[in-house]
């Protein structure tokens, strides 16, 4: 997500890293420890951000060594609107790699939509990422980690046969399993030579005591924590009040990724859970299309056609691209449409329901005849590996599984829980630890299940295809009496997929007072993902809802990895 946060460069920028390009000579950050510094934000065009403020903290580098020196974790804070003031609620865009300064300036006002305008939002770029230092630069030429990963298997995704009998299969995905070994080891070896010992310092044990300590900085010695964690924003919402169980104020995850699967398990096993709603979510896709009809839906041949008719024609469509990739001569950046690809470009699509018109657009072009719209919103969003700095020094390491293994569990996965199980490994880049060169100073691997001084406030969709119903119960059964889940009968990821009066009415309530859903409460959504279907969306709703179809949604600013940038800017 290159562009929102660069409004804040100039009221961050200062003291960046330079790099003189040879191994570790890496400048310290400057500033002494315990400043905090909030002063306007100036966006790109000069102008001021209105209501908000952009700045910094200053805070250990290693919790572990005060002799470490320091991080620069840049600051953006959208103040309370509505009086008596109640505190600050940290909130996090998900990832990892989302920065989350802009997410609180420019967002703020549909955050306080779900906690309360007497709340200020603060937003952090976690450190490595976005403007936060150290930075995250492992691949020190312009362009060069796009260069490295262009029509990898990184890039493109697994081709995966139609055919899970065909004896083909397993030798060609065994064959594609060892580049990737091979590429994530090439790529944190150059991070080994470029960046050393600095990677060590990212990673979600080191994020949540920055946020401990900003908050004291903010708010005083012994405050509560205040938090709102969207999708890996879960993950950190997980470890925060685990690590701090007795500081807990308010805290909601929202769109639940199992932090103890996360941390204990390489991505590989994990991918059986994440998977459980994502061909559910799939399906959904096809009937929302099917009740839409072609005028919204083109993929559709009329309105109520059989669903599974539809979906038949698109399955065939991208299985045929297994043994005939589609030319796409007029992509921005000219290539071939592969079966890994489209799958990537459908699992991305399922999440942002918002998007589905231009999903099926998209797909309806391709199977005429015109892959760009599809190869353009896969082509990367280019990153460098903020992610694998934080997955990696997360993770418990593990013995290298083979090729072999991999596959193996990767082929049972496709039979048992989804056709996406390849295209998961390549969005959710997360793999590959096993070369990782650097030991984080901490890494917490629970417990997960400490009793909390406040409860926790869960939210899961029914259909969430990343982040499934099935860790919300999970993580609300590590906190049985320290938690409470909230269901919405939903598709899409996180509760921010589609409005839901009554999620909002819950999440503003907790945050008011404490009031938590009773067990078993499940929330309606008030709105389709294709707009024929929406016309109940009536004026008098809240703004949130008025704002649907406008670029500003609070699900526009969940941060998805590689593509996801792309996936919210379809045409
Ligand atoms: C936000 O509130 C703080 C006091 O908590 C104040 O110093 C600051 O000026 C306010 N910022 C804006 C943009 O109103
Ligand atoms: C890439 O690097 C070259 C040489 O260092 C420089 O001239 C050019 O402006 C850079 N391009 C971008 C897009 O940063
Ligand atoms: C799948 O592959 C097997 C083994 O090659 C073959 O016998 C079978 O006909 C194939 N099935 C289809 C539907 O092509
Ligand atoms: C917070 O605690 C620190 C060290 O325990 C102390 O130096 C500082 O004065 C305290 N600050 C306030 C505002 O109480
Ligand atoms: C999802 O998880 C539930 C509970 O573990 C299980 O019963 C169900 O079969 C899973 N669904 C899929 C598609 O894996
Ligand atoms: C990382 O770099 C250090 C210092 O050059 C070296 O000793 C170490 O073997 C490297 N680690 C990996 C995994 O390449
Ligand atoms: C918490 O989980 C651990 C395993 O991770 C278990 O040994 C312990 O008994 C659990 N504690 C409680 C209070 O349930
Ligand atoms: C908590 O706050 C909500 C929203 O303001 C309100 O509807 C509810 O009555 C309050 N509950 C209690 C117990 O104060």
């Amino acid at each position: 997500m290159p562009t929102p946060w660069k409004q804040n460069v100039a009221a961050v920028a200062g003291s960046a890293l330079a790099f003189a390009g040879s191994a570790l000579s890496v400048d310290p950050v400057g500033g002494k420890l315990g400043d905090l510094v909030l002063s306007k934000c100036t966006a790109a065009d000069g102008n001021t951000v209105p209501g908000a403020e952009c700045g910094y903290a200053i805070v250990p580098l290693d919790y572990t060594n005060p002799s470490a020196g320091v991080a620069k974790i840049a600051l953006g804070r959208y103040n309370a609107t509505a009086s008596p003031r109640k505190g600050v609620v940290f909130v996090n865009p998900g990832g990892p790699g989302g920065p989350g300064v802009d997410l609180a300036t420019s967002a703020g006002p549909y955050f306080q939509e779900l906690v309360g305008e007497d709340w200020d939002i603060l937003g952090f770029d976690p450190r490595g990422i976005g403007l936060s230092e150290p930075q995250t630069k492992c691949f020190l030429g312009n362009g060069s980690r796009e260069g490295f990963l262009a029509n990898t298997v990184l890039d493109r995704g697994y081709d995966v046969s139609p055919n899970l009998t065909d004896p083909g299969n397993r030798p060609h995905l065994i064959q594609t399993q060892r580049d990737a070994n091979a590429l994530y080891q090439a790529q944190f070896e150059v991070c080994n030579q470029t960046m050393g010992e600095t990677i060590k310092y990212a990673g979600t044990t080191s994020v949540v005591r920055d946020i401990d300590y900003i908050n004291t900085l903010l708010s005083g010695n012994n405050s509560l924590i205040n938090f709102y964690g969207l999708s890996y924003g879960t993950v950190m919402g997980q470890y925060l009040v685990n690590v701090f169980p007795d500081r807990v104020g308010r805290v909601v995850i929202d769109g639940v990724v199992d932090a103890d699967a996360w941390a204990n398990k390489p991505p590989y096993k994990q991918l059986h859970s994440w998977l459980n709603s994502t061909d559910a979510a799939y399906t959904i896709f096809f009937q929302e299309c099917s009740k839409t009809g072609p005028s919204q839906c083109p993929l559709a041949k009329e309105q109520n056609e059989d669903p599974n008719a539809i979906m038949s024609r698109v399955e065939a469509f991208v299985n045929g691209l297994y043994t005939k990739p589609l030319a796409v001569p007029n992509a921005q950046l000219p290539g071939i449409l592969t079966n890994g690809r489209a799958r990537l470009f459908i699992l991305g699509g399922l999440e942002f329901p918002h998007g589905w018109p231009s999903i099926a657009k998209g797909l309806a072009a391709a199977m005429a005849g015109d892959g760009s719209a599809m190869l353009d919103t896969v082509n990367k969003d280019l990153v460098d590996l903020e992610r694998s700095a934080v997955s990696c020094n997360d993770q418990r390491p593990f013995a290298p599984p083979s090729a072999e293994t991999i596959v193996d569990a990767g082929i049972e996965t496709l039979k048992s829980v989804s056709r996406f199980f390849w295209s998961v490994i390549i969005s959710e880049p997360d793999s590959g630890c096993q070369y990782w060169p650097v030991t984080p100073p901490e890494r917490y691997l629970g417990p997960w299940n400490k009793t909390l001084n406040n409860p926790m406030l869960i939210i899961s969709n029914t259909h969430d295809p990343a982040t499934p119903l099935v860790n919300g119960q999970l993580v609300h059964s590590y906190l049985p009496k320290s938690s409470a889940l909230l269901v919405q009968n939903g598709v899409g990821h996180t509760s921010t997929a589609l409005t839901s009066k009554c999620t909002i009415q819950y999440s503003r309530a907790y945050f008011a007072n404490g009031t938590l859903p009773a067990a078993g409460t499940v929330c309606q959504v008030d709105e389709s993902p294709f707009p024929a279907a929406s016309k109940s969306t009536s004026s008098n709703a809240k703004t949130l809802v008025a704002s649907v179809g406008g670029r500003s949604r609070l699900s526009d600013y969940i941060y998805r990895g590689i593509n996801s940038k792309a996936m919210r800017n379809l045409p």
